[in-house]
């Protein structure tokens, strides 16, 4: 069967690694997040006093760019690959919200979404990919044969985090978690450098009332047709 490479992007949290997880199962595609990169950078700049509340020295950050190694392993009992911070596993730091409170600022940043989108295209040149992200169809593989692009309302985005977060023990409120949402929306619509933009060509999908398995039956679907 012909191999393709799918482009998933859209606004934060709405279900893009979920969806990108079920069909990379199911075709037996290779999954990558290029948010966990971002967000792998971003962990890298608060642990080495590069970005905090009151500084953001970014000649530092592009001069320590050739010192951050990033790279994915697969875990067999997750199911899907877990993302490498020279060399050690961070998958779970990278999630925190302190990370999602930095990474659009990080992610501004050309050189860095120049180093990144290098290494996401290296990974897809044998085709069989699916990545998601929110440049991914309009910059980082702007010939994939299937893209989507998916939405959702801000309020149904922050409820689904909120339990992502709450069950991993976190404490945070809901409030929190909005404010973060509709920041990181401005910021990743409004960048200079590869704004957040549905591509002429991606197929949207609001999954606002939509459950998890009719999301999953209708994007088969548009992989299927595609291959
Ligand atoms: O998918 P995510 O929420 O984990 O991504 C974290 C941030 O990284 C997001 O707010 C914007 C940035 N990002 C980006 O600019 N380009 C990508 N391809 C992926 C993520």
């Amino acid at each position: 069967m012909k191999k393709i490479t799918i482009a998933v992007d859209g606004f934060s949290s709405t279900g893009k690694s979920t969806i990108a997880k079920q069909l990379a199962k199911k075709l037996h595609y290779v999954y990558v997040d290029s948010g966990a990169m971002y967000r792998a950078v971003t962990l890298y700049s608060l642990k080495n006093n590069i970005i905090s509340e009151s500084y953001f020295y970014i000649e530092k950050l592009i001069e320590d760019l050739d010192k951050i190694h990033l790279n994915f392993k697969f875990n067999a009992n997750l199911g899907f690959a877990e993302i490498y911070l020279n060399g050690k596993n961070v998958e779970l730091e990278i999630r925190s919200l302190q990370v999602s409170n930095y990474v659009s600022k990080i992610a501004e940043i050309s050189e860095v979404r120049k180093k990144l989108v290098e290494q996401q295209q290296e990974m897809g040149i044998k085709n069989g990919v699916v990545m998601d992200g929110r440049d991914i169809g309009t910059v980082v593989f702007p010939k994939a044969e299937l893209k989507l692009f998916m939405t959702a309302s801000s309020s149904n985005r922050a409820r689904r985090r909120f339990d992502e977060l709450i069950k991993k023990g976190d404490k945070v409120t809901y409030d929190d978690i909005l404010q973060n949402i509709e920041m990181r929306d401005l910021i990743d619509t409004s960048r200079d450098d590869s704004p957040l933009v549905k591509a002429v060509d991606a197929i949207e999908i609001d999954n606002s009332d939509l459950s998890i398995d009719e999301q999953f039956e209708l994007v088969y679907k548009l992989a299927l047709e595609k291959i």
